[in-house]
């Protein structure tokens, strides 16, 4: 089984993470750029046109011209097999985005230089500290007058709360930008745009000691480049790849995507700071992905990409094995069943292909006739097992669903169910009553849009949404608390889920602090336990 061994070795599977516009797309065109994936860099781009087409499955992403659901790029690149996880960003987010994080092996946290951290970055940054998976950051867009390196370097620290390990330094911002130092390699390699659009192009690197840098890059900008070196030798964070493999320690690149400055030098170092995927935690202890059992489990499941066939595709992640098309597996969560699975699908640059083989590491996408959840397994392990569960993720927005025509509540009922069930909206109730009283929460509001849009045209049930002011939501933890008498702020509004576990709904996070200063010993969670 040599085979099988080389190719999960050469699997590499992460997620890039960022605030909208810090430059993630260009990034990932640049990449799959070197991974000769396509010819052109651009093509990814075009919101409208190569992009939008893979997942044209919905009039609200016509309408919108944005991309309802993430998905998966895979590629070749110096002897590494690639699998790119996209996480969508503006109203787009969902727990989808979030969920994605469960799949990969390391993120990629892209940051704008003039920027610095910004909002959901932070949001998704949390899942991958959750989870103590590798981050690595590229400070994006040197080309552009940045803000000063130790302040971004401090403010990823202090804000996210993570050690920075810069492995290269970037001389100067915007006009002024000359180059990234290597400071393991003790050299510089000065700026050009040349490369902009192409692989190919000059790269001139010169030593650190060499007598013509002061003239390449301006003495100004040598003496302060030598000063910060000395500077950063002394105060930032040895380098450690313990730490790095453990989530604690992110080293830093710096660079510009646009001009493909820096990218590939980013690639080559990701790649060998990463490990090719690691053992995943089941009920029956770690299963390691050499295991020539397949196994794996599912963390997305995406509905109606084609209208006319309502079908549904479940997208996993492969944790042990080789997978075969045409394979027979068991299906864990589904009483153990015996099934094949179908027309199994993956992603080669914007195609969507049918595959005939996949490793560890890797996802694919199979028909589901309705038989997966979020977080299923499935295995041809002889002795089945369950792979530890996807968290729900803390919805951000709750709307109160009203139905227009009551005498449609049958297909109301199937179809708000069947919709949270493939995870795209969470169900929640008043706390005590039933189903006539439902209230929605989703991470992000297009959700609401998309629930509106599929019950109409799915279930044929009209619904009104009234939103609510709630932003938070806390999971109550203790077994053995009284619900009728625990007191919150006025804003605290009492719900349960579908299975009766009650949860608490706040306005704002100040109401949270105090709800937890009233009730002793009450332990609220921010991350739900499926
Ligand atoms: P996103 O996926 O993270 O949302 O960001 P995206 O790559 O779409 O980049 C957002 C904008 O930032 C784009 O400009 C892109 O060209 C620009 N950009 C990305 N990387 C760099 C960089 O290194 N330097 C500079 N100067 N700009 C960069 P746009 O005007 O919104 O789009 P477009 O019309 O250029 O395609």
């Amino acid at each position: 089984m040599a085979d099988l061994r080389k190719e999960i070795e050469k699997r590499r599977t992460f997620a890039i993470i960022s605030h909208p516009d810090a430059g993630k797309t260009t990034l990932t065109e640049k990449f799959l750029l070197y991974g000769g994936a396509i010819n052109l860099a651009g093509s990814v781009k075009g919101k409208a046109t190569a992009r939008h087409a893979v997942s044209d499955w919905m009039e609200i992403e016509k309408e919108r011209g944005i991309s309802v659901t993430s998905s998966v790029l895979q590629f070749n690149y110096d002897g590494y097999c690639i699998n790119i996880l996209d996480t969508p960003g503006h109203q787009d987010f969902s727990e989808d985005t979030y969920r994605t994080l469960m799949a990969a092996d390391s993120a990629v946290m892209v940051i704008d230089g003039s920027k610095g951290v910004e909002a959901q970055t932070r949001k998704l940054f949390k899942v991958c500290v959750m989870r103590h998976i590798p981050i690595f950051t590229f400070i994006n867009k040197m080309d552009r007058d940045a803000n000063d390196t130790f302040d971004l370097l401090d403010e990823i620290e202090k804000e996210l709360g993570i050690a920075t390990c810069p492995i290269n330094w970037p001389i100067g911002s915007g006009k002024n930008f000359k180059g990234v130092y290597d400071r393991n390699k003790k050299e510089v390699m000065l700026y050009s745009d040349t490369q902009k659009g192409t692989k190919e192009g000059e790269e001139k690197i010169l030593s650190i000691d060499d007598d013509s840098l002061l003239a390449e890059i301006g003495e100004e900008n040598y003496e302060k480049l030598l000063e910060e070196i000395e500077l950063l030798d002394g105060a930032s964070a040895e380098f450690d790849m313990d730490l790095v493999s453990k989530g604690e320690l992110s080293p830093v690149f710096f660079g510009s995507a646009l001009t493909n400055f820096g990218v590939e030098t980013f690639l080559k170092h990701f790649l060998q700071m990463t490990y090719s995927p690691l053992p995943r935690r089941s009920n029956e202890g770690e299963k390691d992905p050499f295991d020539e059992d397949f196994s794996a489990f599912v963390f997305k499941i995406q509905a109606n990409m084609n209208k006319n066939h309502r079908d549904r595709i479940a997208f996993m992640r492969i944790c042990s094995g080789k997978f075969t098309a045409g394979m027979e597996v068991t299906h864990v969560q589904g009483g153990n069943k015996k099934i094949k699975l179908s027309q199994p699908q993956q992603m080669m640059a914007q195609e969507r292909k049918i595959i005939e083989e996949a490793y560890a590491g890797d996802i694919i996408g199979v028909f589901d006739p309705g038989i997966f959840s979020i977080g299923d397994t499935i295995t041809t392990a002889a002795k089945p097992f369950e792979f530890e569960g996807i968290p729900t993720f803390a919805p951000e927005h709750f709307a109160r669903v009203r139905q227009l025509d009551t005498m449609k509540r049958k297909q109301f009922v199937k179809g708000i169910t069947q919709i949270a069930q493939e995870g795209a909206i969470q169900i929640f109730q008043e706390y005590g009553m039933g189903m006539e009283e439902i209230i929605v929460g989703v991470v992000g509001v297009l959700q609401f849009d998309v629930l509106k849009y599929r019950l109409e045209n799915e279930y044929n049930v009209e619904i009104r949404l009234e939103n609510l002011p709630h932003e938070y939501i806390r999971w109550i933890e203790n077994k053995d608390i009284d619900i009728d008498k625990l007191t919150g702020t006025s804003d605290m509004k009492k719900i349960q889920d579908l299975k009766g576990n009650p949860l608490l709904i706040f306005v704002n996070e100040w109401s949270v602090g105090m709800t937890l200063d009233r009730n002793e010993g009450l332990e609220l969670a921010e991350f739900g336990k499926n």
